[in-house]
């Protein structure tokens, strides 16, 4: 079979886990995505050094990709709002496939993406965006599809729970950790972005979308983050019978849907007060399946490379249908006229 010609842009830690995972699980990949996925190009201004990119073409020019007609899909890893921005809008132009672990594009821009790209008839995912190697957009998706979900609420920024963690079980400088959480690869390029929250917002924001099909509206989520906790803090929760932990919810109101990141504070012996580390936990719940829990690694290179990949053999499959017939993977939104965000 054809295969599927893959450009991937930034191979930096989840660039590198996509481009090692895609070769060394390739038979595997090939056979669940009926066809090969082949590395046709990689843009990156650093050679990765844990990647060998000999039989690639590698270049430093991230729009290389879009004008080369053999390829189907980009995958965007570069991250941030700009290049990225002109990266993904060109390649649907283009009428490419696009894959992305950029959950703060997808928050901001997700509303004008999946619009270009619904008249444009390819497919957007977003998998890794949220919850690293979780697969639960998926899984709200299609596995939830039957439910009116009334809430979701999880641990859903892996460096921010790696900081808490470390701070309680070893009673860490909160520099500290976040120091070694950034060498681990697991930070944003912006490392105010975990530690103020705004990760963690970027990613409640489509979790919303995906589950209740309203507008990504990032701006309407109640933002704080976990800079001012303090050891002190973290003892006296213990104390009281608490572990502190930074909680991303969204949920159905009377009035409307909520969302709001902020540090919360969690009974230990709950299953999220003993989510540890930069592991991540999100609870679903649904008028049908009740409670639901799904946990895993938030970051890093190959939890966050298992969800790209995933959404890569969506996209082969999707290969196979008619343009008309193929859904961005935002699909579901602005169904809910019902249910103002507040
Ligand atoms: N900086 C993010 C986190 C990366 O720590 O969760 C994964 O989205």
């Amino acid at each position: 079979m054809k295969p599927v010609k893959i450009a991937i842009c930034g191979l930096g830690t989840v660039g590198g886990g996509v481009f090692n995972v895609l070769q060394r699980n390739a038979s595997e990949i090939a056979r669940r995505a009926g066809r090969p996925l082949v590395v046709e190009q990689v843009a990156t201004r650093h050679v990765n050094p844990d990647c060998d990119t000999s039989s690639v073409y590698v270049s430093d020019d991230i729009f290389a990709a879009v004008a080369n007609p053999e390829i189907d899909v980009i995958v965007e890893l570069i991250g941030g709002y700009e290049a990225a921005y002109d990266l993904v809008m060109q390649a649907i132009a283009a009428g490419k496939h696009v894959v992305t672990a950029n959950k703060a594009l997808i928050a901001v821009h997700g509303n004008e993406i999946f619009q270009a790209a619904r008249e444009a008839g390819v497919v957007v995912a977003f998998e890794a965006g949220v919850a690293g190697g979780i697969p639960i957009i998926k899984s709200i998706r299609e596995g939830l599809t039957a439910n009116r979900i009334h809430w979701v609420a999880g641990i859903i920024n892996g460096t921010g729970n790696f900081i808490l963690s470390s701070m309680s079980e070893k009673g860490s400088d909160f520099n500290e950790v976040l120091a070694e959480a950034q060498a681990l690869g697991y930070a944003e390029a912006d490392p105010t972005f975990d530690v103020e929250g705004i990760d963690a917002a970027h990613k409640l924001a489509i979790l919303s979308a995906i589950a209740f099909g309203v507008p990504l509206s990032f701006d309407k989520v109640y933002t704080e983050g976990i800079s001012r906790i303090e050891i002190e803090d973290i003892r006296q929760a213990d104390a009281l019978g608490f572990a502190i932990k930074h909680l991303g919810i969204t949920r159905r109101t009377e009035q409307g849907l909520e969302l709001r990141v902020h540090p919360t504070l969690i009974p230990k012996e709950r299953l999220l007060a003993n989510v540890n580390g930069v592991k991540n936990a999100v609870m679903v719940y649904g008028d049908a399946v009740g409670s639901t829990l799904f946990y895993g690694s938030g970051a890093g290179a190959e939890p966050t490379a298992s969800a790209v990949i995933a959404d890569l053999v969506d996209v082969a499959r999707a290969m196979e249908t008619t343009p008309e017939s193929r859904v961005p993977y935002l699909a579901f939104a602005h169904q809910a006229d019902d249910l103002p965000v507040l």
